[in-house]
């Protein structure tokens, strides 16, 4: 019974230091474009989206696809626009004013096909439509004044 004792105490009691030693939370990996694998899967269920207005102000509603969006923007756009958006070597686009965007359709051109002579690169095959679709919606939810109060 001693024995027993002896033997089983000293096992308990290292077996709980190696319990308490692991990290048991849950490790959440990032891919290249910022996106988690549960991010991943809920932009994969949006399937093939259309860039019109109506679809880029619906989703910039959409807090957990922002929330994914915000990963997109850091990953892409912040080493130019500031991870918070207020500019850098690219414009300021939190503030209430535009150098190329007129309408909500607009933002998704530029990120598209970039305005390569000043430095904004395109992003057409680099990321899939949706997520310029969803980046687009970023933008959207950047701004201090709505862009449909500004074209209306
Ligand atoms: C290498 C730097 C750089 C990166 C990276 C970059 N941009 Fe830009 N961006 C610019 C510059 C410079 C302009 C201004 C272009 C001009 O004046 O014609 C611009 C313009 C824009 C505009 C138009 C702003 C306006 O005032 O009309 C939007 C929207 C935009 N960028 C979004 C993005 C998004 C979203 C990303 C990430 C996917 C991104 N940019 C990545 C440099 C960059």
């Amino acid at each position: 019974m001693k024995l027993l004792f002896f033997i089983l105490f000293p096992i308990l009691v290292i077996g709980t230091v190696l319990f308490l030693s692991f990290d048991h939370r849950e490790q959440v990996k990032i891919d290249q474009h910022g996106l988690t694998d549960r991010q991943n899967k809920q932009i994969d269920a949006l399937g093939e989206l259309v860039p019109d207005k109506e679809t880029i102000l619906r989703f910039a509603k959409n807090k957990d696809l922002m929330d994914a969006a915000k990963g997109l923007f850091i990953s892409q756009c912040a080493s130019c626009h500031a991870p918070n958006g207020i500019g850098g070597t690219g414009p300021n686009l939190t503030d209430d004013k535009y150098l190329l965007v007129k309408e909500v359709t607009d933002i998704y051109d530029v990120i598209n096909n970039g305005s390569i002579a000043k430095g904004m690169p395109p992003w057409n095959g680099l990321l899939s439509k949706t997520k310029l679709i969803l980046l687009s919606s970023y933008v959207v939810t950047l701004q201090e004044v709505s862009i449909e109060e500004t074209t209306h």
